[in-house]
């Protein structure tokens, strides 16, 4: 177990930069997720960490221990990417034990460390197969098995299950959790899904193009996050945003409805007002009119888009509604759980 102390880190490929100073403190046995869009520098972070990427500047200290320069065999993390590759002609037990074999481990000692990760990870009785003869999410547990049984500080995993179907992927991330408290081990996790952020993470990184947006706790980050870009990302369906005015009393949203709040702001700013879908309430007091554009019933839920004075929004509603394309809504857009930012600079107010 470790902590991980990441500063200012850059990075370029090239003239390239594509990291423009990171900062993310980790503690000691602490899950931490890294999302955002595609070719934001999730794995390029990941890689600085395991020693796979040169360090263009700043640091990375490891349980207090500098180690930009530190050969990757040399930094005790252990890898699992998204494309395990397992040996194909090595038993499960093999591939398992494999890097403890190269570390010229006895093979009493061996067969105990892989016997202990098999019975964590419920692949004792597969041992004997090979990779071909197990489905996705067992292969996929032999590649922790791989990562296990070598103790290291820290774990790294790079979308470790966007390989696998929906019904696994719920499984394997209620598995990796367990895991997590089982050992009680560092992790630093990239993944796409806003499920796996939400539901696994101590503390969830946003990035976006080379930067950090923000870090906190995945409910801190869903209930108040610092800017649109993380408001905007989190969640799905995302937040709506509608354009709004400061004015003497408050705020004008879509140029129809006043609300009262706001200090400190000049009146004119732009203002971008951000209402989750689930927080726009049918009916209620001060509710506006709203044409259906489409509904979508889940089962559990009922998706609206809907048109606000040429803005669409989407709202989710508990109910069974039985409204029809085309017919008016009375919403109510008023919420205490609304968020308000300036829009020139993005910025939560
Ligand atoms: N070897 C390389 N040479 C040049 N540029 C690279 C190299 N590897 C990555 N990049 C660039 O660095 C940026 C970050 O890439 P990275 O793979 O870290 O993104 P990511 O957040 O993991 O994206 P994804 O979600 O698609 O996996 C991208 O703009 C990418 O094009
Ligand atoms: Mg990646």
């Amino acid at each position: 177990m470790a902590t991980v102390e990441i500063s200012n880190l850059k990075k370029s490929y090239g003239a390239v930069p594509v990291m423009h100073g990171v900062d993310v403190p980790i503690l000691d046995g602490e899950f931490v997720i890294l999302v955002g869009p595609s070719g934001c520098g999730k794995s390029t972070l990941l890689r600085m960490i395991a020693g796979l990427e040169s360090i263009t500047s700043g640091e990375i200290v490891i349980d207090g221990r500098r180690v930009n320069d530190l050969e990757p065999k040399d930094r005790d993390i252990a890898m699992v990417f998204q494309n395990y590759a397992l040996y194909p002609q090595m038993t499960v037990a093999q591939n398992m034990g494999f890097a403890l074999e190269l570390a010229g481990r006895s093979k009493a000692d061996i067969k105990a460390e892989v016997d202990k990760a098999a019975d964590i990870l419920s692949l004792t009785p597969l041992l004997d197969r090979k990779p071909a003869q197990l489905s996705g999410g067992q292969r996929q547990r032999v590649a922790m098995g791989r990562a296990i049984v070598r103790h290291p500080k820290v774990f790294l995993f790079d979308e470790p299950l966007s390989n696998l179907d929906a019904k696994l992927r719920v499984k394997m991330r209620a598995e990796i959790k367990a895991l997590h408290q089982r050992l009680k081990s560092t992790i630093v996790y990239v993944t796409h899904d806003q499920i796996e952020a939400m539901t696994m993470a101590d503390k969830i990184v946003v990035m976006n193009a080379g930067r950090v947006e923000q870090i906190g706790s995945p409910l801190e980050l869903y209930d108040r996050p610092d800017n649109l870009f993380v408001a905007t990302f989190m969640g799905s369906p995302a937040m709506n945003i509608l354009p709004a005015k400061a004015n003497r009393m408050g705020i004008t949203v879509a140029g129809l409805l006043e609300l009262p709040g706001l200090a400190n702001v000049m009146v004119g700013t732009e203002i971008s007002y951000g209402i989750r879908p689930e927080d726009i309430v049918i009916g209620g007091e001060g509710a506006v009119p709203v044409e259906v554009l489409v509904i979508e019933p889940t089962g559990a839920e009922t998706h609206i888009t809907a048109r606000l004075a040429g803005e669409e929004i989407t709202i989710v509603s508990k109910e069974r509604l039985s409204a029809k394309p085309g017919e008016t809504l009375m919403v109510s857009l008023a919420s205490p759980r609304s968020h308000v930012f300036e829009t020139a600079t993005g910025r939560r107010i």
